[in-house]
């Protein structure tokens, strides 16, 4: 059995589909879900699944708490769903090639620091892009890079506004992040 813990910091849908693909699969399952704002809504969507949610401040992060909680949880994988902090070494070296992110945009566009949520958006449609989409990767040091597992691409027209793309974009994640997760997995061990 492989157990994930998502971080999340926000609204939490992904949190919830990947909670729920996950529900009957022996091998796969969500442990607990971490959230680092404390009146993020994705602790609501936890209670109601039942799934174990926990709030730590960003300097747990930074000094090791959360790894250590991780480690005595006997967590496999660490997922980011809509979670908005730097990952610190500790993490990455603890979880080498185990924490797969997923970026509202194709990355390397519209990556980085304070690039999350709608200024995503916003910037595609400020820059007149045809296309965006999503980013599934397994992470590195640095925000929004690492070794990408996959990519869906959605079309930006001349009326969408970052409402509009926020909901195109919504779909893809929940059409694929799961699957991504499961296929990386299966094949990682
Ligand atoms: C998602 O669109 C996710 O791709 C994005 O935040 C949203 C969270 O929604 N992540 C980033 O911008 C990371 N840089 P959710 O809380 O409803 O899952």
């Amino acid at each position: 059995m492989k157990r994930l813990a998502i971080f999340a910091s926000g609204n939490g849908t992904n949190a919830q589909r990947i909670t729920e693909y996950f529900a009957n699969n022996g091998d796969i399952h969500v442990e607990l879900i971490i959230y680092n704002k404390k009146d993020a809504y994705v602790a609501q969507r936890a209670r109601n699944l039942g799934v174990p949610a926990h709030y730590f401040k960003r300097t747990a992060f930074e000094s090791g708490e959360v790894r250590d909680f991780l480690l005595t949880k006997h967590i496999d994988y660490v997922i980011l769903a809509g979670f908005l902090l730097l990952v610190p070494q500790n993490l990455l070296d603890s979880f080498p090639n185990r924490i797969i992110n997923i970026h509202p945009a194709l990355l390397p566009k519209y990556g980085g620091r304070g690039m999350y949520g709608e200024h995503v958006h916003e910037a595609v449609i400020a820059a007149r892009e045809k296309e965006s989409g999503i980013t599934i990767h397994v992470i590195d040091g640095n925000y929004d890079q690492g070794t990408t597992l996959y990519q869906a691409k959605c079309t930006v027209t001349g009326e969408d506004t970052p409402d509009t793309l926020a909901q195109k974009i919504h779909v893809l994640e929940q059409q694929y992040f799961p699957k991504v997760i499961e296929d990386y997995i299966v094949n990682n061990g």
